[in-house]
């Protein structure tokens, strides 16, 4: 399941990111990269374990869990701390994998990672080309402050950028749901529920019978 999410930081969120990585320091985008992908790819990144990389991606942590449509789409055990990659005239990154695993050094956290999150933070119009190509489909470029959610077991590559600079987040999930197939089931039919209730009213005894259907799938499935 692909999906935009709309609004994860708020305008006033992204002058905030935006403040504290463009005044850092970045460094070549291979530092986290496998042999395979260093290849393909071309852009800067702030350093994982800098201070602006911890101080802005705890303003999207904490954004990303008062975000409705994330928690419900993803169900994330847990997400990678927050990476940050910007991409100037020249650069991209051709076709990829992610890694299944990513294991933050010097640390003893570790992640399977079911779902790629790219959370843009630079205006659209600012930029040309940079956009995510996720296998054969169209290339997104989303406006500042909205995110798109992919799997993270599809071939995907960033297309080179020829005006300006795409600067975004990037992260991994882990999802309580392993399968891809489980978790859009599930959205569905959470999504389903939302909408009724918006309709009937959160105490409808059917909303109340079908929010227990869900549940109960959910504690069938989801592995903590
Ligand atoms: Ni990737």
């Amino acid at each position: 399941m692909m999906l935009a999410i709309p609004d994860v930081l708020s305008a006033v969120e992204v002058t905030r990111v935006r403040a504290i990585i463009d005044a850092a320091d970045w460094v070549d985008g291979n530092a986290t990269s496998g042999g395979q992908s260093a290849l393909a790819k071309h852009n800067v990144q702030l350093p994982e374990a800098s201070a602006a990389a911890r101080e802005a991606g705890d303003i999207v942590l904490d954004a990303l869990g008062r975000t409705p449509l994330f928690v419900a789409a993803a169900l994330p055990l847990r997400v990678y701390p927050p990476l940050f990659n910007r991409y100037g005239i020249g650069h991209a990154f051709g076709t990829h994998v992610d890694n299944a695993i990513r294991i933050r050094r010097g640390s003893d956290f570790r992640i399977r990672t079911d779902l790629s999150a790219t959370l843009f933070l630079a205006d659209p119009d600012s930029y040309d080309g940079g956009e995510l190509v996720v296998e054969d489909r169209p290339g997104i470029k989303l406006p500042a402050g909205h995110m798109l959610l992919y799997p993270a077991s599809t071939l995907h590559r960033v297309e080179p950028v020829t005006r300006g600079q795409r600067i975004a987040s990037f992260f991994w999930v882990q999802s309580m749901i392993r399968s891809g197939d489980d978790r859009a089931t599930l959205f569905e039919l959470d999504t389903a529920i939302q909408s009724l209730a918006a309709e009937r009213g959160q105490g409808d005894p059917d909303i109340i019978r079908l929010t227990n259907v869900y549940h109960n799938l959910l504690r069938r499935s989801a592995e903590l």
